[in-house]
């Protein structure tokens, strides 16, 4: 949940008059749909797609209405679903695992690395069951998951991998953007993200086969290039509006001078912010470049802050205009997972968390970082140095002292 802040920093969304220009020519256009590939109606789903594509370094790119249905569509098209296990981190949005619950499969909960606060490549092998079939990477804040080395497990069990992109909007990992390490990435441009029309969401790929594949599921099943009323197999209705579209395109245009100074920025604030005693800053995985940046995480040591909760912190921050996201609670720990029984059918005895086996002490690091994790949002990135040097004497001054180490 965003804090609300009487902030000084840059509000969110930022928009002008080229995107009330761009949804008002959809309006007067009256292709207010897409239609469908061959015989389209507007051209901004279809414009939007080779846009993101390029700009994502992919082949393919599927948009839809949300980044939830994003991962239910890339394993439906992977031909994960009833009954089979997959394997993602305890720390993210709930979406990453009821996009999992969504398609009748189960998802298994791996604990996360306390530096970098992504799930722990170094415990996800020990999770894989003769059930599983695949991972789903969740590059959180836009930190790269270890996807050679996530990629490796997954090739030595015959898994797939599929990359949850919602915080990772031009992330590098080993020079590459992610979304293409695996075999498919998932975004959302919901209204919070980086890359936002309030809602929305993309499948990006290397495949054709399996681009074509998403789009028959996303489109009521069917095929580019046939006609309109041939409905090959089940596929849903996940289409993207045009007028969301549009609006995205004007969005995408911003968003490489915003992605460079979040970058430029979250280096200043993060040097700053790890020379405060008891302070440390989401680790950028090995091998990361630039990163999405959605928040910018850092966990504290309560007794060097006086024995502050993360509560307090967050709305001592928010007191003095600096916007925070609340931390997510740990999947296991959420009511829905202590409920094993989801779905009718599905058999969950294998999964890690319900009842007895949601206790914390199952997930000792990710229960240990949310109670002592504070979330900057976005936006704070995008102000100027003198703000972020306000941000690091505010987080400073959350404890006794308001010295910061030299
Ligand atoms: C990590 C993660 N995955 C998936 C989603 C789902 O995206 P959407 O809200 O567009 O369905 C979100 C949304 O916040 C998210 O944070």
């Amino acid at each position: 949940m965003k804090s609300e802040s009487n902030s000084r920093f840059p509000e969110w969304p930022i928009w002008d008059e080229g995107d009330v220009h761009a949804v008002e020519s959809v309006i007067r256009s009256n292709n207010w749909w897409c239609g469908a590939p061959g015989t389209p109606a507007g051209r901004n789903v279809w414009e939007f797609q080779k846009e993101f594509c390029a700009f994502q370094e992919s082949n393919h790119c599927v948009a839809v209405a949300n980044g939830t249905v994003a991962i239910e569509l890339a394993l439906l098209a992977l031909g994960v679903g009833f009954g089979d296990e997959v394997i993602l981190s305890d720390y993210t949005f709930v979406a990453s695992a009821s996009a999992v619950v969504g398609v009748n499969a189960v998802p298994v909960f791996c604990d996360i690395d306390p530096d970098t606060l992504l799930m722990d490549v170094n415990r996800v092998e020990q999770l894989v069951t003769s059930r599983t079939k695949a991972f789903i990477a969740v590059h959180l804040g836009g930190n790269p998951v270890d996807m050679e080395g996530l990629g490796a497990i997954a090739e030595k069990h015959g898994l797939h991998v599929i990359e949850d992109c919602a915080h990772a909007h031009g992330s590098r990992y080993r020079g590459r953007r992610v979304g293409s390490w695996g075999d498919a990435g998932t975004f959302s441009f919901q209204a919070s993200k980086v890359l936002t029309a309030g809602e929305g969401g993309a499948v990006v790929c290397g495949g054709r086969e399996l681009a074509d594949r998403i789009y028959t599921l996303s489109d009521c099943g069917r095929k580019k290039g046939e006609y309109f009323y041939s409905h090959y197999e089940y596929g849903s209705n996940c289409r993207m509006p045009e007028l969301e579209a549009a609006l995205l395109r004007t969005q995408l245009a911003r968003f490489p001078a915003q992605h460079r100074l979040r970058n430029e920025n979250a280096r200043y604030l993060s040097s700053a912010l790890n020379s405060i005693e008891g302070v440390r800053v989401m680790r950028p995985t090995e091998g990361a470049g630039e990163l999405g940046y959605y928040i910018l995480p850092f966990v504290f040591d309560p007794a060097k802050f006086g024995g502050i909760t993360k509560d307090a912190f967050s709305r001592k921050l928010n007191e003095a205009g600096i916007p925070t996201d609340d931390p997510y609670p740990p999947l296991h720990s959420l009511h829905c997972f202590k409920n094993s029984a989801l779905r009718r059918g599905i058999d969950y005895s294998n999964a890690n968390w319900g009842g007895a086996k949601s206790d914390d002490r199952n997930f000792p690091v990710v229960s240990d970082v949310y109670k002592r994790s504070v979330q900057l949002a976005h936006n704070v990135l995008l102000g100027g140095r003198e703000e972020l040097d306000y941000v690091a004497d505010c987080v400073a001054g959350c404890g006794h002292s308001t010295d910061r180490r030299s």
